[in-house]
């Protein structure tokens, strides 16, 4: 075997030529240290590096793929200031702290491994003598996935207790502890029963395509609210500690701060688990706050609310002497996998009282949703909850007695002055209009008529707002002006085409709050897409794309969305493009 006097040059050219994306190497029997500052192994451009990052404990340090050196985007674990992050001559890459213990390692050993490269993509791989990946950061992601890497059924992200995935049917689900589905996303049923193995990309317009055999160019599954804008921002999915998912942006190289422009769950609180187990999530003005259910219950760790609440007795050493605490406007979160709860029939007073003889009864809620339903959770099992003016829901806890009522939060939503609930009545009334011509429009496609007078009506809306209330309401009523802005906003939500997109009532009735924010909502379909979606569908599609055209100018964010369209609509060719490319 001749060996080449430029072994790692053949390699390189052989590199660039497998890999749009420039990379540099890294020979094996390098080290990064915890201690050393400023060492790092960088990609061509700067873009991305490996290094140690001061992590979130005091003397600790994340040995982790970042980009711009600061935001990490992949990450093995923390180490101690005399940790080291080293190549092995035998071919693996492999974290160890300041007692040579190993804490990680890439389980390469023997496997030919003659060299790491790190790309500019952001993808930290091991390479064999023929230049293929035997080992790759973008197939190991941690909690986050950097733009246009390839996201497959069966991968995994995790940030505590959660975790999300895309499933085999072409699910998006968040889950907590493996098993608790808080979240889904999925394609129509049309699509996801033939789907062989999807795969899932943030394109670097924002918008997330899903790619399968059976879905020709990949079809659109997210956007964030920025999608289409700033031609030189870097984007990256993340599932957060709090359990949330968002899209970020950053401009290039110079981050300032982040923010998200998309999250899975506008309300926070419905992330199951977020206040730990009998903690009670609610807002407090527009930030989710941990409480307990009562003062019968303690914070487990008062400088951390997520941990959860105590009990101050236990049920078991109050024999007799037990009580429900009766929670207005709660709903304790229900698994509907967990074996410890159940529901039946029942109106509010035998839920509570059923629950207060039953011995093994913990918790019951009356859901009060029209269902006549009563869901009743058996002790030894975990629950978490969620409290919100707009919850219909009254929750039971048994506590030991007396109840010791929790005091009301200091400014809470919803305590509001007359006017804001005459608006309320307004609200409804135009949001539930707009969904009822939904409704029409998305379930008869034969009704093309209809569903031209909704686009026609909404697009009247959107650029007419003043007008529109000028009829509702009396000349003496003051108007917040931004309230009717993000109920039009949520009325835009409403008449998604696709089921899937429209936010559920409460989702809707904490957009016109404002305590979520609303996202732009997505661009209409264009008629190259429909012709892929069937021939039933078509008409609606269309009957958009025709009422698009006279929008007059106007600020609001939901008409912007509107406007881009003729820009956007080749964003699948491009998407598809560039990822095809690597
Ligand atoms: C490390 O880099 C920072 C900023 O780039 C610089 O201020 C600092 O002096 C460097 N430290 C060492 C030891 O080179
Ligand atoms: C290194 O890890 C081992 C095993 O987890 C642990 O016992 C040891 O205390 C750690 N050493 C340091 C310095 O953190
Ligand atoms: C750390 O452990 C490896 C094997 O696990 C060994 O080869 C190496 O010599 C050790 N390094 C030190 C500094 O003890
Ligand atoms: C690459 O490695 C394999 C064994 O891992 C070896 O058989 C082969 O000869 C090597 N090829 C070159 C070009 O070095
Ligand atoms: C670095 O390279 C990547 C991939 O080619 C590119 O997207 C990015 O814009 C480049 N960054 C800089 C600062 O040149
Ligand atoms: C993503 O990766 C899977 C498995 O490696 C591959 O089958 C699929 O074609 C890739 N998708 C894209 C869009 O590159
Ligand atoms: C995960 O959940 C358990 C309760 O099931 C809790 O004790 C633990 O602290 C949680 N872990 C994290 C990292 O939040
Ligand atoms: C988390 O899941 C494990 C099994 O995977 C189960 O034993 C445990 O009880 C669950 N934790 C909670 C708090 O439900
Ligand atoms: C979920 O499952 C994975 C793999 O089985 C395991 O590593 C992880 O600790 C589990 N997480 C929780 C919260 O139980
Ligand atoms: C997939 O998501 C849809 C809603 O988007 C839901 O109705 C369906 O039950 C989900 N399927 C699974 C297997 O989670
Ligand atoms: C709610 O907000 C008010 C004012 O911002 C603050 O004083 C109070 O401590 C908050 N309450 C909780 C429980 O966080
Ligand atoms: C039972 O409840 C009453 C008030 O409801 C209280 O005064 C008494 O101390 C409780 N007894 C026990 C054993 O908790």
């Amino acid at each position: 075997m001749a060996k080449s006097p430029y072994p790692n040059l053949i390699l390189l050219l052989l590199l660039l030529l497998r890999f749009p994306f420039s990379s540099s190497t890294i020979p094996l029997g390098s080290v990064l240290y915890a201690s050393g500052s400023n060492q790092s192994w960088s990609s061509p451009n700067f873009t991305f590096s490996v290094s140690f990052l001061p992590s979130s404990s005091p003397n600790s340090f994340l040995a982790a793929v970042s980009f711009a050196g600061k935001i990490p985007t992949w990450s093995t674990g923390s180490v101690d200031s005399r940790g080291s992050l080293r190549l092995s001559s035998s071919g693996s890459l492999r974290l160890t702290n300041g007692s040579n213990a190993t804490v990680w390692d890439s389980g390469t050993d023997g496997l030919g491994v003659v060299l790491a490269s790190i790309e500019d993509s952001g993808n930290l791989r091991l390479l064999d003598n023929q230049s293929n990946p035997v080992w790759s950061s973008f197939d190991h992601p941690t909690d986050t996935i950097v733009q246009l890497q390839n996201f497959t059924a069966g991968k995994v992200l995790r940030s505590g207790n959660y975790s999300f995935q895309l499933e085999r049917r072409g699910n998006l689900t968040l889950k907590w502890n493996n098993s608790t589905t808080y979240w889904s996303q999925g394609l129509n049923s049309s699509f996801s029963s033939n789907l062989s193995s999807p795969s899932l990309a943030l394109q670097t317009n924002g918008v997330v395509l899903m790619f399968d055999s059976t879905l020709s160019g990949g079809t659109e599954t997210i956007y964030s609210d920025d999608y289409g804008e700033g031609s030189n921002t870097f984007r990256f999915l993340k599932l957060d500690d709090d359990g949330n998912l968002r899209i970020y942006s950053s401009a290039s190289r110079n981050s300032g701060p982040l923010s998200p422009h998309w999250s899975a769950l506008a309300n926070q609180c419905l992330v199951y688990g977020y206040c730990g187990n009998f903690g009670i999530c609610s807002y407090n003005d527009t930030t989710p706050v941990c409480l307990c259910p009562s003062r019968n219950f303690d914070l487990v760790d008062v400088s951390d609310r997520r941990k959860g609440c105590k009990r101050k007795v236990e049920l078991n050493d109050c024999s007799g002497n037990a009580t429900m605490l009766d929670l207005g406007n709660t709903r304790l979160v229900a698994d509907s996998s967990d074996p410890n709860s159940e529901v039946f029939f029942a109106g509010s007073s035998p839920c509570r009282s059923n629950c207060l003889v039953s011995t093994t009864c913990l918790a019951s809620v009356s859901l009060s949703d029209g269902s006549g339903n009563c869901w009743q959770k058996q002790r030894g099992s975990f629950f978490t909850g969620y409290q919100s003016s707009s919850v219909p829901s009254t929750s039971y806890v048994k506590v030991c007695g007396p109840v010791l009522p929790n005091q009301p939060l200091v400014g809470t939503k919803g305590d509001g002055n007359n006017s804001k609930v005459h608006l309320w009545i307004v609200a409804v009334a135009l949001v539930g209009g707009l969904l009822g011509l939904a409704l029409v429009c998305g379930g008869a496609a034969a009704e093309t008529i209809q569903s031209l007078e909704l686009c026609r009506l909404t697009t009247l809306c959107l650029s007419n707002t003043e007008a529109i209330l000028d009829k509702r309401l009396g000349e003496d009523q003051t108007v917040d002006m931004e309230q009717v802005k993000r109920m039009v906003q949520t009325s835009f939500w409403c008449t998604q085409e696709q089921p899937l997109q429209r936010p559920t009532m409460g989702k809707v009735v904490q957009m016109i709050e404002g305590i979520t924010a609303i996202n732009k909502p997505p661009r209409p379909k264009t008629l190259n897409e429909v012709s892929f979606s069937g021939s039933s569908g078509s008409t609606s599609h269309a009957s958009i794309l025709v009422a698009s055209g006279p929008t007059r100018s106007s600020s609001s964010s939901a008409t912007r969305s509107f406007q881009t369209m003729g820009i956007t609509s080749s964003s699948t060719k491009i998407g598809q493009g560039s990822l095809l490319g690597s």
